[in-house]
């Protein structure tokens, strides 16, 4: 299999960089000019474009050819980054691709996600400083998932818990949607998100989900497990 890892030089692409390595997939990654030297320790094992993700030339070189692309949406800065990003990719892979996006809880697909009050005063307040101070618009991430979950290609869309660093505690388990008992303690190891990216691009049952996940050690999905039997 031939992998493009849109946004591989950050902490998410780079565990999902290792996975697919171990995988012994090809690895064609996008990243910015200034942090390629970030992959310096796997010249000669990849190929990088460099290039911002929003880009279309640079996604069209890029995805030449792959059988997945991996995309780390991010909504940097205020001129429309995510959705650039996610736009680049659906428009220009191939219809067999199959395509996978991470981004964080806050995204729903059916508005049938049940959210805390504190969850959603966080992210009025945060998104709105963030948004007033240019530095991210979380309403671009929500417009980049859109477009996504409107096309027919074969996505998935992992949405991730808090992340914490640490050794892997395997691949994470995942509800449709936030709220859902077993999701509740709410972390996941951040490579062990990166594992579940690299997992869904082989599973099709993930395609035209989107998959809200969190550490299968943690207590909610232990109690989980042992009252359900699974
Ligand atoms: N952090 C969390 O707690 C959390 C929780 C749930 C879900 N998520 C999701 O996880 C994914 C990545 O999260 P992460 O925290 O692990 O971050 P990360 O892997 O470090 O990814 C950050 C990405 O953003 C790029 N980036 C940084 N500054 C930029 C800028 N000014 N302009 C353009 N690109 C820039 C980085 O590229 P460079 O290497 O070039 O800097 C990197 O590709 C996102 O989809 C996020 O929604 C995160």
């Amino acid at each position: 299999m031939k992998i493009c890892i849109v946004g591989i030089s950050g902490k998410l692409g780079q565990y999902m960089l290792q996975y697919c390595l171990e995988r012994g997939y090809d690895v064609v990654g996008v990243c910015r000019h200034q942090s390629v030297e970030k992959l310096a320790a796997y010249k000669g094992r990849i190929k990088i474009i460099p290039g911002f993700t929003n880009d279309r030339e640079v996604i069209k070189k890029a995805v030449e050819g792959c059988d997945g692309v991996l995309t780390v949406l991010v909504p940097w800065g205020v001129d429309n980054y995510s959705s650039g990003t996610a736009k680049a990719v659906l428009d220009l892979t191939d219809p067999a691709t199959r395509l996978v996006f991470s981004c964080g809880w806050h995204i729903s697909k059916d508005g049938q996600d049940a959210y805390s009050r504190w969850f959603l005063l966080l992210l009025k307040v945060g998104g709105r400083a963030a948004r007033m101070l240019r530095l991210f618009d979380i309403n671009d991430q929500v417009e980049a998932c859109r477009m996504i979950f409107s096309s027919e290609r074969n996505w998935t869309v992992v949405r991730g818990s808090d992340l914490e660093e640490g050794e892997s505690e395997g691949l994470p388990v995942w509800s449709k949607h936030v709220g859902d008992f077993v999701l509740r303690s709410n972390h996941t190891r951040r490579r062990d998100f990166a594992q579940f990216m690299v997992h869904a691009l082989t599973d099709d049952t993930l395609i035209h989900e989107a998959p809200a996940i969190v550490s299968c050690q943690s207590r909610s999905a232990s109690v989980y497990s042992s009252q359900s039997g699974a």
